[in-house]
């Protein structure tokens, strides 16, 4: 059976929040011992609360905190191609736990300035206590965000959109185009042609028509709110936005698993 419709069939009979919380606890205990050899070799590492972990990303603390600076390198390397990490102000839009930007000031020089916005109020604030020299701002669900007009250099926002209902996909994107400055780089991923095996046949066909389909388990934002980019709705929305696509790269089966697009753009 089709996971979506077990998800469906959850949803309707009111058993989501009890399910969650089955699975939270399964991840917990999957986890246990290698978080605790991970605590026991790394006293100094600063970790969210393991809720928090679960929502945004994985609850392995290897995973979450190790493999989060290669992420971050890896988003330098692509965006390098485009633009010099020299007097920038980069922003982590969506910035969860700060699982990437936490890693940046070791990724790049000092001359930048770095930037996270979330609209959980509990991450924000895990992050403002914890993550020194980088500067953390709330946003709402729906635009704005708490930064001027053509203010940033580079905006990130790693799997974002993947939660978002098409309204704010409009919403959202012109707000990116207008804080970021003219020439400045965007660099979002999204669910595309890989992931549409997830979908049911006639969703499958909008998906293949250029549409976005969306399956909204909870409210957006959340990760149980799960929405699909057509690569030719995602390219629509970025021309209509004032921004040029510089790179788009399709995400692959990596490890069994699907990877997201990354679509790297430039404000004009
Ligand atoms: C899957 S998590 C990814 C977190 C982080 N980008 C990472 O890669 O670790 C999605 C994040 O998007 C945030 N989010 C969802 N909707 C948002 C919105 N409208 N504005 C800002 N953040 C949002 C969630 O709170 C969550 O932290």
């Amino acid at each position: 059976m089709k996971k979506i419709f077990l998800k469906k069939i959850i949803t309707k009979l009111h058993l989501l929040p009890f399910v969650e919380q089955i699975n939270y606890y399964r991840e917990k205990i999957k986890n246990k011992r290698s978080n605790q050899l991970f605590r026991k070799n790394n006293p100094e590492v600063l970790l969210p609360p393991d809720f928090y972990l679960y929502e945004t990303f994985s609850l392995n603390y290897d995973k979450f905190y190790t493999n989060g600076k290669p992420t971050a390198e890896w988003l330098v390397n692509h965006i390098s191609e485009f633009k010099q990490f020299e007097n920038l102000s980069i922003l982590d839009w969506g910035c969860g736990t700060g699982r990437i930007i936490r890693h940046l000031p070791n990724v790049v020089d000092n001359s930048n300035s770095f930037f996270g916005t979330d609209y959980n109020q509990k991450y924000v604030k895990w992050c403002t206590e914890n993550l020194k020299g980088i500067q953390f701002k709330l946003n709402n669900l729906k635009p704005p965000l708490n930064f001027k007009k053509n203010s940033m250099d580079v905006i990130y926002g790693i799997s974002i959109f993947t939660h978002l209902s098409k309204e704010l996909h409009f919403e959202w994107m012109q707000e990116l185009s207008n804080v970021l400055k003219k020439d400045g780089v965007l660099f979002l991923t999204t669910h595309g042609n890989v992931h549409s095996s997830k979908l049911l046949p006639k969703e499958k066909e909008n998906f293949d028509k250029g549409n976005l389909v969306v399956h909204s388990y909870k409210k957006e934002g959340n990760r149980l709110y799960a929405s699909y980019q057509s690569p030719i709705f995602f390219k629509n929305l970025c021309t209509k936005n004032n921004l040029t696509i510089l790179k788009h790269i399709p995400g692959e089966i990596t490890n069994g698993k699907p990877q997201q697009d990354v679509w790297i753009l430039q404000k004009n």
